[in-house]
Parts: C-alpha cells; structure tokens; sequence
C-alpha cells in the first residue's frame, strides 16, 4: 500500500475496532439468489390495475436509500406521487407513455447537487453520535474538504480558477479535478441517484412487482407536475406495479460482453 497521506488514507483503521459496524453484512452471500433478481427485472411497459401494498412501496424506498452514494451526502429525493392531479400532470409530461399511465406507482427520482453543504454538517453531526469518537480527518473531510471541493461560486465563478489550480498542481500530485462546475455537480448527484434508482428497482422486483425506469419526459413539467424548483434534476420516473400480458416489449437484447468488459 502507499505511504502517501491524504484525506482517504488517514481513514485506515481508524474504526477497525469496533464490532458493531465491522461486521455488517460480513458473512452474506448468495450469488445464485442475487443473479435470479438481476435478470427477474426487466423494464415493464404495461401493468395491471393492482395496486402495491403501502408497507412494500415504502420497504422499496428505504431499500434505495441503502445505496451507495458519493461522500455518504445523500444529495437525492425520491417522490412517491399519490394525488391524482399531479400523477395526471406526470403521465402527460412522460408523453402519456404506457409505463408511466398503466403504472400503479410513479416515482420521481431527484438528484438534488444543493443539498450537499447542509448534509455534510448532518454527517458531522451523525458522526458525533457513535460510540467511537470521529477522527480529525473526518471532521476534516466534512468541515473542509467538502466544502472546498464543491462550492463553485455563483454563476460557477469559481470554475476557471479551480481549473487553473487542478491542471498546475496536478502537473505534480494527485488531485480530484471534477467536478468544478454546478455542471459537474449535477453530473456528481445524478451518479449517486441512479444506483438508489437500480436498488429501487430490484427491491420491487424481489417482491413480485415490476418497473419501466423512464427519462422520457418533458423535465420542465414533470418538476412542475410535483412542484419541485431550482436545480433539483430528475434522474429518471420509475413507474412500478404488477406485470400486464404483454408487458415486457422484446426479448432481453445485449450486445456481446466482449465489447464492454475490458481488461487493462
Ligand atoms: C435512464 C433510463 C431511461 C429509460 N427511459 C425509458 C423510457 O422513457 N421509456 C421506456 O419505455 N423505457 C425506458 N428505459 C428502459 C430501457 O429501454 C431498458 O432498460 C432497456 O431497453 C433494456 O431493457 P431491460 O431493462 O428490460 O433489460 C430507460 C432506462 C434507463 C436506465
């Protein structure tokens, strides 16, 4: 391992002691299982009136929020919509599409890149409640770096001289160049939202239900369909429910692995 100390590297061993957290999910495996959920879920474009249990919608969403996200910061939100007339306003701006008006539930799915400041001083503070006490480096990591790593300025003023200082320093050393930009923390957000997004989907599926993740929508009415303002960005609408007939459009198409997985 390198000697080099930063921020990731001071984290070594700092918790290694404690029992409680180090054995979480320690002894679980069951690849069999895990690969029968993975190709049960396909995207489901035709559902049937029956609704989903109450306990089930919201086991699926605190399954979600399990996933792993950059920083832990949790930068998204997940809108369960029940009132009729902003469901009506969602399927419309999903262009009317069968996987979002034949769903029993919608779900929009938000990154939200505002939310990082306020949450960083809540993982501070949930820091703070553990039987062990936070190292320096983590209150380092929430206190210092990341603010500085993501306050762009207004109007990404700040953009330009992070640049600067990531291209001439990182001539020398390792630095984390992105992201620099509201843009870039968009993108940062989105990341994190979508593997809640991939958990929410495989949590309905593992209980008979199936879902049509969507980003065909119009996201200027959606967000108004639900009310959302200022820079939260719909990751995706997922709509869920009991597979119809004729549900799933195709066979499941991938191309060959060879394209994709790469050794290096
Ligand atoms: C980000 C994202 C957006 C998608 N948008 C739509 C959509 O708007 N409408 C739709 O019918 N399917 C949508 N899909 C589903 C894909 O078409 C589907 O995942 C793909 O064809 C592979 O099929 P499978 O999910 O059954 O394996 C979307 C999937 C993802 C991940």
């Amino acid at each position: 391992m390198s000697d080099k100390k930063n921020v990731f590297t001071e984290m070594d061993g700092k918790f290694s002691g404690n029992e409680v957290f180090q054995n979480e999910g320690r002894d679980y495996q069951n690849p069999e299982e895990f690969k029968k959920l993975v190709h049960a879920r396909r995207s489901v474009r035709k559902f049937t009136a029956e609704k989903i249990p109450d306990h089930i919608v919201n086991d699926c969403l605190d399954t979600a929020l399990l996933a792993p996200n950059s920083s832990n910061l949790q930068t998204w939100e997940f809108y369960r919509v029940t009132s009729t007339d902003a469901r009506a306003k969602l399927v419309e701006a999903c262009f009317s599409q069968g996987a979002a008006a034949s769903a029993s539930e919608l779900i929009v799915c938000v990154a939200r890149r505002d939310t990082w400041r306020k949450n960083s001083k809540r993982m501070l503070a949930e820091f703070k409640k553990l039987p062990v006490d936070p190292p320096k480096v983590v209150q380092d990591y929430y206190g210092k770096l990341v603010p500085f790593v993501y306050t762009v300025g207004w109007f990404n003023i700040l953009t330009p001289l992070k640049w600067i200082l990531n291209t001439v320093v990182g001539i020398f050393k390792v630095v984390p160049r992105d992201p620099i930009s509201s843009f870039g923390i968009n993108v940062w957000a989105v990341k994190s939202c979508a593997l809640a997004c991939e958990n929410l989907m495989l949590a309905f599926r593992s209980y008979g239900y199936d879902t049509c993740p969507m980003e065909g929508f119009d996201s200027w009415r959606a967000k108004k369909a639900i009310g959302l303002k200022g820079c939260a960005e719909i990751v995706m609408v997922i709509g869920a429910g009991k597979r119809a007939e004729g549900g799933v459009y195709g066979p499941r198409m991938r191309f060959p692995n060879e394209q994709f997985i790469k050794t290096v």
